[in-house]
């Protein structure tokens, strides 16, 4: 309770605080939403690997594995427990098989995904990682722990990571974007108005080509109502007991 009232107080970060907290009277479709998700899901998330290049997901399979004793070293240093990673090895295989450049991710956290992001960049020897999260406001001097995996690894010639919140980290990333974004990770705020607002703010940089996960598709009916109101293909994937759900793969896939 002390570190959320001290958080509060600090720079604006009330604003987003306030926010989430009103986001917490959103209609709640979490059984509707998992229903349709368990109904839509696709194949296993390593099928799926194993159809689109086999030969490569054996190599991720070997690059992941250093990257987990990498991150695992690093973090155990800490003597703190952070919620685990997004599902990293999904952005790690797209990255390295489709040679993604401009990628966005919201949601940093200890950094699971900016980690498999920023080394699969570097395998490729290409891209450019966004970043936008929001400070966990439960923990003491939390900012100092966002992208914990990732910092201090010479990354910051392809790492941008705003820390404001999506709703001023994605304008200002909108801003530094050249060109279109080739991969987009939704993994913040999680509620419908979060998802609807991130892709309202990111939409002139978003094309048919670009990739968009997002992350706990079982939370809302988001989702299911993105993909049905503009007629996308999609694929939804299981992942330790959660969902996430996909769109702009098969003009990918050749
Ligand atoms: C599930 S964690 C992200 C995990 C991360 N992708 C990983 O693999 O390690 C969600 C993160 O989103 C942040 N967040 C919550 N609300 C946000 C908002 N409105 N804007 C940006 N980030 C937000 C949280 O503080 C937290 O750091």
């Amino acid at each position: 309770m002390k570190n959320i009232i001290a958080n509060f107080f600090k720079k604006n970060y009330y604003l987003v605080i306030l926010k989430k907290l009103l986001k917490r009277f959103e209609k709640n479709t979490s059984v509707e939403a998992k229903r349709w998700a368990v109904e839509n899901k696709n194949q296993s998330i390593e099928d799926f690997f194993c159809s689109v290049d086999s030969k490569l997901y054996e190599q991720v399979k070997i690059e992941i594995k250093s990257i987990q004793e990498f991150a695992e070293n690093k973090i155990s240093k800490l003597n703190m427990s952070f919620g685990g990673g997004g599902n990293y090895i999904l952005l790690y295989f797209l990255i390295r098989k489709f040679n993604l450049i401009n990628i966005v991710e919201t949601g940093v956290a200890a950094g699971w995904t900016s980690l498999a992001i920023l080394k699969a960049i570097k395998k490729n020897g290409k891209g450019f990682l966004y970043s936008s999260d929001f400070p966990y406001f439960r923990l003491e001097n939390p900012e100092k722990y966002i992208g914990y995996l990732a910092k201090n690894d010479n990354n910051e010639n392809n790492w941008f990571l705003d820390i404001r919140g999506d709703d001023v980290a994605l304008p200002e990333i909108v801003k530094r974007l050249d060109n279109n974004i080739d991969l987009f990770h939704y993994d913040s705020d999680k509620s419908y108005s979060g998802r609807v607002n991130a892709l309202k703010i990111l939409n002139s940089k978003i094309n048919s080509n670009t990739i968009i996960i997002f992350d706990d598709i079982q939370n809302n009916l988001h989702f299911k109502d993105y993909v049905e109101k503009n007629k996308k293909k999609f694929r939804v994937f299981e992942f330790e007991g959660k969902f996430l759900g996909i769109v702009g793969l098969n003009e990918n896939i050749t």
